[in-house]
């Protein structure tokens, strides 16, 4: 008998390989051995240092790119498997937006592609243009838009179709603290709305206010998963102590 698996997210003993530098070089391995899952519900954040391996990760479970070894699944579906995609909305790291168009214009494309009726189009470009707080700024060219702004429409591009898994590569990088904290309550409201997030960041701050559990990567390896609370009592130190030590930036070496 076969049992569906609870977690959103699993990734088992996955190995990712990106082909070598330079002629006759080694692969270059991003990705070595992770294991981890995300529970439902869960704001779950994704840490490490520059290279560690995190955006690598989340391009193996939006199925950009192939994996050498171990598995993973979304929704308890192979990654491979476009359907484990259905239920998925993502903020890469790098926004590039049609900046000739408005946000409004900008989401009803989206709604297109995911093949949203005009009414039902109407009714979600409104709520989420609320809920980014661009309402006002709705007819305006998204070129003329500051940093925090962009990235806004970035979230409200990656919730067009409702999911219920977010997936943001560094939501909040180059914000300002208020920019910052829109971000964080957007994705507290998500929560509240039951979705799993998944997000990366190098904000160890934010991620302390915002997430159930962490994951700590260094050289495509997991050094830590837990909750914040639980590393901080097991490691007698806060987050950013135990992020340099594990990365071997601490007095005591990592295993
Ligand atoms: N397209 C690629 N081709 C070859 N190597 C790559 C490619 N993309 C990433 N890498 C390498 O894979 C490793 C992991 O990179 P990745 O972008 O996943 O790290 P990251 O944790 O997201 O880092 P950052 O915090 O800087 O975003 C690094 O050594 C990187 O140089
Ligand atoms: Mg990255």
């Amino acid at each position: 008998m076969s049992t569906v698996d609870p977690a959103v997210i699993r990734v088992t003993d996955l190995v990712v390989e990106y082909p070598a530098r330079e002629r006759r070089g080694a692969p270059v391995r991003a990705v070595d051995g992770l294991s981890l899952h995300v529970n439902p519900g869960e704001v779950f954040g994704f840490l490490g240092p520059n290279g560690a391996g995190k955006t690598t990760t989340m391009q193996v479970l939006l199925g950009f790119i192939p994996f050498s070894g171990g598995c993973a699944t979304l929704f308890g579906e192979d990654v491979r498997r476009p359907i484990a995609r259905q239920r998925l909305g993502y903020l890469p790291e790098l926004t590039y937006y049609y900046r000739f168009l408005t946000p409004e214009e900008l989401l009803r494309f989206y709604a297109q592609l995911f093949g949203l009726g005009r009414s039902e189009a109407d009714r979600r470009i409104d709520q989420l243009l609320r809920l980014v707080e661009l309402e006002p700024h709705r007819a305006r060219l998204i070129r003329t838009f500051s940093k925090g702004m962009q990235q806004r429409v970035g979230l409200a591009q990656a919730l067009i179709n409702n999911p219920d898994l977010l997936i943001l590569d560094e939501p909040t990088s180059g914000l300002d603290p208020l920019g910052r904290m829109k971000v964080r309550n957007i994705i507290q409201r998500l929560k509240d709305e039951g979705k799993t997030v998944l997000f990366s960041s190098h904000e160890l701050g934010e991620v302390e206010l915002v997430c159930d559990r962490v994951a700590i990567l260094h050289q495509g390896r997991l050094r830590a998963c837990g909750r914040v609370t639980d590393l901080q009592a097991e490691h007698q130190a806060g987050l950013e102590h135990i992020f340099l030590k594990l990365i071997g930036y601490g007095e005591v070496p990592c295993a």
